[in-house]
């Protein structure tokens, strides 16, 4: 913890995004060093009110799962179960991240194409909350281990809804040549399995239509396929489904349309914009909702993902080519901001320090590492001008943001080239400085090597 006599301030730039001042800037990168992830509490509780706002209007029962994949730092997680949320995870590790956190095992639902059989019956002797099966033989196991242990096993069915909508190909997870989730035509076999094995329940169906969604109209229709298949299945089973799950989705605006229009290079493409929220997903389903059902969701980006920017610092700036822009190279490449990288994702980037300069001149923009996909490009463009604009004369030493960088980040760091993971620091309510992840050191680099 960092004690300040003036507790820091963030100011909010474009419509969402915020920065902290230019000298609080400075004692964060000299205090903890770069690149550095700075987080906003009150920013993760602001997520949390709109969402829960939002799906007020639904004026239906609702759970909020959070789908911690988005980013399990411990503070992040200690944090949302303060503020109510229920947790969703992917891998046993994501579940003991969970507990440590303090949430219990009846809070917990575990979604995942590839749960091992320990990973399972860790979860079933826990006794948490659902377990959302994504396969027949995944099933196969866990009638198993709920047999051997006479253990009584909610579960819910991941179904493809056959709905193409998400960011990018890669975030598009619901319809069937991707490899999540049971295809209807599976489900009078998975009856059967049903039907015989007693410690197994079906409390819910799931569906998750992807990520950085465009519409909300896919929620409504992932929505119907779920009641369609409700009714076939309470009536096949004899049963009565409590809950259903519509996953995560809900866009985070990445773009800041700071972008100007006469620039020879277009800006980034809509599917990194924020278009629609909570609400306008309220309205959509609201109609369809029956009364008797809780609607479940798992959101991870929108709660994260505008709660932090990454700090980083030009080490060197470099012409190769009198003709074109000179390039910067930052502490910060692909080891930090993996997506970058396997999606091309687009994090707007600025000149941290004085952030009202014109951005108004090209520059090519590369992480440090050894490989040559190590750059941050406008995505799908490219732009043979530029890869950024920043303001005029950006020097070695300056310190550059990444915004938006909340969701997606820390989870996937890693030491390639023997590079450190970055640090995060969070501005707590009180506007004091606390480090919630330490920088590594040299040891880090060499301790699991034999
Ligand atoms: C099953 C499931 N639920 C929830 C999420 C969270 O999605 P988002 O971060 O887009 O809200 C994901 C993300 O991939 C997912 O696969």
């Amino acid at each position: 913890m960092l004690t300040l006599k003036k507790p820091l301030k963030p100011i909010v730039i474009y419509k969402n995004a915020w920065l902290l001042e230019a000298p609080a800037l400075q004692l964060l990168a000299e205090e903890f060093g770069t690149p550095l992830f700075v987080f906003w509490e009150e920013r993760l509780w602001q997520n949390v009110a709109e969402l829960k706002e939002g799906l007020g209007l639904l004026e239906s029962n609702f759970r909020l799962f959070y789908a911690c994949k988005a980013n399990a730092n411990l503070s992040i997680l200690r944090t949302l179960l303060e503020a109510g949320l229920d947790l969703e995870v992917n891998s046993v590790g994501e579940l003991w991240k969970g507990l440590k956190a303090g949430y219990k095992p009846q809070q917990i639902i575990f979604n995942g194409v590839g749960k091992s059989e320990r990973e399972l019956k860790e979860a079933i002797l826990q006794g948490i909350h659902c377990i959302n099966v994504d396969s027949l033989s995944e099933l196969m196991d866990i009638v198993h281990i709920a047999s051997r242990y006479r253990k009584d096993v909610p579960i819910a069915l991941r179904l493809v809804p056959e709905i193409k909508d998400g960011g990018l190909e890669g975030l598009e997870t619901g319809h069937s040549q991707t490899k999540f989730g049971l295809p209807p035509s599976q489900l009078p076999e998975i009856c059967k399995v049903l039907k015989d094995h007693p410690y197994v329940h079906l409390s819910g169906l799931h569906t998750h239509v992807g990520s950085q969604l465009s519409n909300p109209v896919s929620y409504r229709l992932a929505l119907e396929r779920l009641l369609g298949l409700r009714k076939e299945l309470e009536k096949a089973l004899k049963t009565e489904i409590k809950h259903l799950n519509l996953g995560g989705g809900l866009p985070v605006e990445y773009r800041h349309e700071a972008y100007p229009q006469k620039a020879p290079c277009p800006g980034p493409d809509k599917s990194f914009a924020q278009s629609f929220g909570p609400k306008e997903m309220a309205l959509v389903l609201k109609d369809v909702v029956p009364q008797d059902i809780v609607l479940y969701f798992e959101p991870g980006r929108r709660l994260v993902g505008n709660t932090a920017f990454l700090l980083t610092r030009v080490v060197r700036k470099k012409t190769i080519s009198a003709r074109t822009a000179p390039w910067l190279i930052l502490d910060a490449g692909f080891n930090v901001l993996l997506e970058a990288l396997s999606y091309r994702w687009y994090f707007h980037l600025i000149a941290a320090e004085r952030p009202q300069a014109p951005h108004n001149t090209g520059y090519f923009v590369a992480g440090p590492l050894c490989d040559g996909g190590d750059i941050f490009p406008i995505p799908h463009t490219n732009c043979p001008f530029y890869h950024r604009l920043l303001p005029e004369n950006v020097e070695e030493g300056e310190l550059l943001a990444f915004l938006d960088t909340g969701a997606y980040t820390l989870e996937q760091m890693t030491y390639y080239n023997g590079r450190l993971p970055a640090a995060a620091v969070l501005i707590d309510r009180k506007g004091q400085i606390r480090l919630i992840r330490k920088r590594e050191t040299s040891q880090a680099l060499w301790a699991n090597d034999l």
